[in-house]
């Protein structure tokens, strides 16, 4: 498959679609972001790298960590885990307060607000030093020690964190919080503020692609059913209200973050990451959408 020559068409057409979206605005710092950058980076378990624009600019990958802390939490937590957060699709916003009420302070999924907030919870009650054992988690995950927290941008949001607060308080007052709300939040931020580039998520997702072992050691890092059902939360929860849209279009599991950042990978085959900082309506970013769209129709590839 001549991926080079693929993505090569992908940039030349993003580069001439006209963009609607908007870069997100409710975490200040994210305001800023130049919202021409354009990257995507795509590594085959054959460890062969493409790529094209900023692929080695970091970004807030905001709610891309919570697959992250979904690993994390799936290892020492285990199946514990689902008795305080589901696996349901919400059909819902990334930050939805409407259904916690009717489902008793039960988030439906671990990649909306509120489910990410419990694992996070979760990791805080089992975790001897959080903020630096997820950071050590990602480094090993990724292969790479030069990721960081990107403080600026997590105190940012702890200022402007209203919805948060309300979902976190909602959801300690139906005990399914076990800690003081203000620390949680404060490592919810912390892994929200992870500052990384396409290529160190496109690597730091191989795990997934790659049946729970890493490239050319093939060391087991995650069993294979941890792969499976965290594959699967992916597919159907990774992209809220318009995760069926992502379905539909792209046909692989994937997680988008508000600072425009998607990873996405096709099992058995390819991790791939890309970067526009415009999203569109339902929190999603529009070109990187439109990338992945691309990918899987030009190669002809796609799970289904
Ligand atoms: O809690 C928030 O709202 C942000 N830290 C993360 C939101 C996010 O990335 C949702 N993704 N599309």
């Amino acid at each position: 498959m001549d991926y080079q020559g693929i993505l090569n068409i992908i940039e030349k057409q993003l580069k001439i679609t006209p963009i609607t979206g908007k870069v997100a605005d409710y975490i200040p710092p994210l305001a800023k972001v130049n919202p021409t950058h354009l990257a995507m980076y795509l590594k085959c378990t054959s460890g062969d790298e493409f790529y094209f624009g900023d692929y080695q600019e970091k970004f807030s990958i905001q709610s891309i960590s919570k697959v992250y802390t979904l690993a994390l939490a799936k290892e020492i937590i285990g199946d514990q885990l689902w008795k305080r957060v589901g696996v349901e699709p919400s059909g819902n916003p990334f930050n939805s307060l409407t259904q916690l009420e009717s489902e008793k302070g039960i988030p439906r999924n671990p990649f909306i607000n509120a489910g990410s907030i419990v694992v996070a919870d979760g990791l805080l009650s089992v975790l001897e030093n959080p903020k630096k054992d997820l950071l050590n988690f990602v480094r090993k995950i990724a292969s790479d020690n030069e990721i960081y927290y990107d403080e600026k941008v997590a105190a940012s949001e702890k200022k402007h964190g209203y919805r948060n607060v309300a979902l976190i308080n909602y959801m300690k007052s139906l005990n399914n919080i076990e800690n003081h709300p203000e620390d949680v939040l404060d490592f919810y931020y912390d892994q929200c503020s992870l500052s990384m580039n396409c290529q160190q998520l496109a690597k730091s997702f191989m795990l997934f692609a790659n049946e729970g072992k890493r490239l050319g050691t093939n060391e087991r890092v995650f069993n294979s059913q941890s792969i499976k059902r965290i594959n699967a939360i992916m597919q159907t929860c990774g992209f809220y209200d318009e995760a069926g849209e992502f379905s539909y279009r792209v046909g692989l599991p994937g997680k988008s973050g508000v600072g425009g950042g998607i990873v996405a990978l096709h099992p058995k085959h390819y991790t791939v990451a890309v970067w526009s900082p415009p999203l569109n309506k339902k929190g999603n970013s529009e070109l990187g959408m439109k990338a992945l769209e691309e990918l899987t129709s030009l190669t002809g590839l796609s799970i289904f």
